[in-house]
């Protein structure tokens, strides 16, 4: 089957850097912060645990405290609200656009109160946010402007890249971003001014310890091998390779001890797979015991509580990712180009079919398509993911099952009658997120759109 998502990997070049890390002879964190702060064009760079870590951290850092307002949009990932709710502070949500599904911009200003103090732009799908406007917004009421790029690295507006915007933005490498470290995160700064205060907070906390930032990269080359789509058979979150190599020890140590004869996926598909096996039924009897014990509707994922609290003081990123995140680094500029050939061809197949709406991006978008996300109009989304999977392909919405403020456990910031967000609940009914990766083949596309404009015929 073909993963919904899976960025490229060099996986031979990653499995010799794992061997070959104390013969170095540069600092790997060091380089890898320079790289992306110089690719994007930011002033300075901070490797962190995760995502949601980065904004934590550069939360802080910029002073945000308890009684603040952030305005954010609601089709966003919940860990992004629970950073904010982590340091105290208010999210005001704002509705997303109905044509690209970045934020709503002409609804920020009247949710602007003299609480707020910053406003959070997410560049979703790997498509640039318009900035002109709501960098003017942000200076004429003295807010700090926060980009969220967990979606995009190498896009831009008007030829610039995004992630320079802000006053700080952040970067997320978990298995379903542009480049991946397995889990991992980076804050950038690009008002120097705030420097001084990153690199307080910076002193505060410790590096991951080396075993666990190792077992972040193999966690990484497990999900990769088990969603090449020749081992890729049954659905899998993209924290399986996560779960399992923090569960079993002994699959740690079975790869460590091996890394002289895996010179390949396949290799490495024969280490894991008495592990996946484990794993795969252990899964399956726990969801039956659970559809036994609290029924159907209980399993929807809806009201999950995804936020595992990670502000810990060992949050730095240490040196095995960040030397797979520099490898994983040099074909950026080569996947973004393959990522937007595959989101023309969509484009070319897809736009005379009334059944699903596209897209629409000006011309001062430049994207990085992490994915091709349409909206089927008057299809249901569950049956596309359930015909498309039958025919090996993974196709359905991945990002999100609804806007937060539709999530019982943010029950409090919903929406008044003056905001009402009715265009992100559209979106994240009706969307369809389309695979752009390095691994999906042209003839690929043509099937997956063949499907979807047969379902639309029925
Ligand atoms: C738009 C967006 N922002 C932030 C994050 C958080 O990143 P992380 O999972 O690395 O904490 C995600 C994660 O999926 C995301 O999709």
């Amino acid at each position: 089957m073909i993963n919904r998502c899976k960025p490229y990997i060099n996986f031979k070049d990653v499995i010799s850097s794992i061997q070959n890390i104390d013969e170095l002879t540069y600092d790997p964190i060091n380089k890898f912060e320079r790289e992306v702060a110089s690719y994007i064009g930011s002033k300075y760079a901070l490797g962190v645990d995760q995502g949601r870590t980065a904004l934590i951290f550069g939360l802080k850092a910029l002073g945000i405290k308890s009684g603040d307002e952030i305005i954010v949009q609601s089709l966003i990932c919940q860990v992004v609200i629970d950073a904010i709710i982590e340091v105290g502070a208010k999210p005001i949500l704002v509705d997303n656009n109905i044509f690209n599904y970045n934020i709503l911009i002409n609804s920020i200003r009247p949710l602007i109160s003299k609480d707020t103090k910053a406003i959070i732009v997410a560049h979703l799908y790997g498509a640039t946010t318009a900035m002109d406007e709501i960098i003017e917004i942000a200076q004429e009421n003295n807010l700090y402007l926060i980009e969220d790029c967990a979606h995009i690295l190498g896009g831009k507006w008007k030829g610039k890249m995004a992630g320079s915007f802000g006053d700080i933005a952040f970067l997320s490498f978990n298995f379903d971003k542009p480049i991946s470290t397995g889990s991992g995160g980076m804050v950038l700064v690009n008002n120097s001014e705030l420097i001084p205060n990153f690199e307080i907070y910076r002193n505060k906390v410790n590096r991951v310890e080396l075993d666990i930032d190792k077992n972040y990269v193999f966690a990484l080359l497990i999900q990769h091998t088990l969603t090449q789509k020749e081992n890729y058979k049954q659905t899998l979150s993209i924290d399986f390779g996560k779960n399992i190599i923090n569960k079993y020890t002994q699959l740690s140590e079975t790869i460590n001890n091996n890394l002289d004869y895996i010179t390949n996926e396949n290799d490495l598909c024969k280490l894991v797979e008495p592990y996946y096996r484990k794993e795969m039924n252990f899964f399956l009897m726990k969801r039956v015991q659970s559809f036994i014990k609290i029924g159907y509707n209980k399993l929807q994922r809806m009201d999950e509580v995804l936020y595992d609290k990670n502000w810990n003081q060992s949050i730095l990123m240490n040196k095995y990712r960040a030397q797979t995140g520099l490898i994983n680094l040099k074909n950026i500029e080569k996947v973004n180009e393959f990522r937007n050939k595959n989101a023309n061809i969509y484009v070319e197949l897809l736009s005379d079919n009334e059944s699903y709406s596209l897209p629409e991006y000006s011309s001062e978008i430049e994207p990085a398509f992490l994915r091709y996300t349409i909206l089927a109009k008057k299809i249901e989304t569950k049956s596309i993911f359930k015909l498309s999977k039958e025919r090996g392909f993974e196709l359905g919405n991945f990002n999100w099952f609804a806007p937060v403020h539709k999530l019982n456990r943010y029950s409090t910031f919903r929406s008044t009658e003056m905001n009402k967000l009715e265009n992100s609940e559209y979106i994240s009914e009706h969307m369809v997120n389309l695979p752009t990766h390095y691994y999906v083949s042209e003839d690929n596309m043509f099937d997956i759109c063949s499907i979807l404009n047969n379902i639309s015929r029925c």
